[in-house]
């Protein structure tokens, strides 16, 4: 199982683990692979807050964070971030907040205590996330900054590399592969269509070799619908360098969630997710249930464009994630489809001994098939 990424990054095993939650980022470097860490929810704060507790647990293995920042969003240009917020803020529909304050009281989902109300902008944007890229830089263990929905723009890029740290990005297709390796990215991580979060239309089976050969020799990591070692061995045999995982850390011990989201997840089988514009205003993976299923209704408001959505979303997400008892209904529920294999609760570090394991049983039998032609 080692390539080169496992040379490039320090790591036994080329296994890369997205998460929200610090504890898994540490149990997964622990375990020899690269734990992740998604910084988009975070004030920069917070984010130094998450990121001194790493250092202080994960002993000397590497980690990466993982930002957001858009090639195309709503006030691209404005780099002041309190600029950029209200003139947001003031661009938001009433109509487009009075509905999802209404989807959350029919389901009778309580409100936040008046003090932790918000609608805040998160690391949505150049002037959000490159607060956040900063900071994650002034921490030595970090060896990788990796961005979502697009190409970091070209200053990100050379403030991380010229830190000696590596950039890479997510991608749903070739096209879109290219771009990266055309702006000097060290990594790019191809993610089929049924991988959890934003997601592209293409399958990770198609995806992955067409993405391999377009940007050889750069390194490709395989993502979207790994959950077992022989999902692992697929994605080597079709030319990825390493695995980028994360749907199947939402239900480890170790994760944040609330227990009555983890239950949502045990329940759902791999039909259960849908592909929704509700909760960013781009198209991401979740638990299908009331809340996507009214914003696609021909009645209702369209949602608005990233980053709006998620500026009349945050308070659905926040009441969601307190009153998890109460809002499964409409909760906010991210995983890909790989959420039908999901079946229990389980220390990380045991995810990543199957992970491997199931590597190695995989090719043991291709190898034994090879074994049977030579008979
Ligand atoms: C709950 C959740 C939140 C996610 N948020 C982000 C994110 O903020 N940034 C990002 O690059 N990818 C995000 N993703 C996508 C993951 O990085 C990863 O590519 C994806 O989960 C892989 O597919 P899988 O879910 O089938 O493992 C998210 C995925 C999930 C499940």
């Amino acid at each position: 199982m080692h390539t080169n990424l496992c040379d490039l990054f320090g790591i036994d095993v080329p296994i890369f683990a997205f998460t929200h939650c610090r504890d898994v980022v540490v149990e997964v470097s622990r375990a020899g692979g690269l734990g992740v860490l998604g910084a988009v929810g975070f004030t920069p704060d917070e984010l130094e807050t998450e990121l001194q507790w790493i250092d202080q647990h994960i002993g000397n293995h590497p980690y990466a964070v993982d930002t957001v920042i858009p090639g195309k969003y709503e006030g691209m240009g404005e780099a002041d971030p309190e600029k950029l917020e209200a003139q947001l803020r003031a661009a938001i529909p009433q109509g487009h907040r009075d509905f999802a304050a209404k989807l959350l009281a029919d389901a009778g989902v309580p409100e936040m205590p008046e003090d932790q109300k918000t609608d805040r902008l998160l690391g949505w944007t150049l002037a959000t996330g490159r607060p956040q890229v900063e900071v994650a830089l002034s921490h030595d263990r970090v060896k990788l900054i990796a961005n979502a929905l697009g190409t970091p723009p070209a200053e990100i890029t050379r403030l991380i590399q010229g830190t000696g740290r590596k950039v890479g990005a997510l991608c749903g297709s070739a096209y879109q592969a290219l771009k990266h390796k055309d702006a000097g990215l060290d990594l790019v991580i191809a993610q089929g269509t049924e991988g959890g979060g934003h997601t592209g239309e293409v399958g990770s089976i198609v995806l992955w070799p067409e993405v391999v050969d377009a940007v050889s020799p750069l390194p490709v990591l395989a993502a979207g619908g790994i959950g077992s070692g022989r999902q692992v061995a697929a994605a080597m045999a079709l030319g990825a360098s390493g695995v980028w995982t994360g749907s199947i850390w939402l239900t480890a011990k170790e994760a944040s969630g609330q227990l009555e989201q983890k239950e949502s997840y045990l329940a759902a089988s791999s039909r259960d997710t849908v592909r929704t514009r509700s909760i960013t205003g781009k198209p991401a993976r979740l638990l299908r249930n009331d809340w996507t299923e009214a914003w696609e209704r021909p009645d209702t408001p369209d949602p608005l464009p990233m980053p709006l959505q998620g500026m009349v979303t945050i308070d659905m997400i926040m009441r969601t994630t307190t009153y998890a008892d109460k809002a499964q209904p409409v909760a906010f529920n991210p995983v890909g489809q790989v959420v039908g294999s999901m079946k229990q609760i389980r220390p990380a570090k045991d995810v990543m001994s199957e992970l491997i394991d199931g590597f190695y049983d995989a090719t043991e039998r291709l190898n034994r098939l090879l074994l049977d032609d030579e008979d």
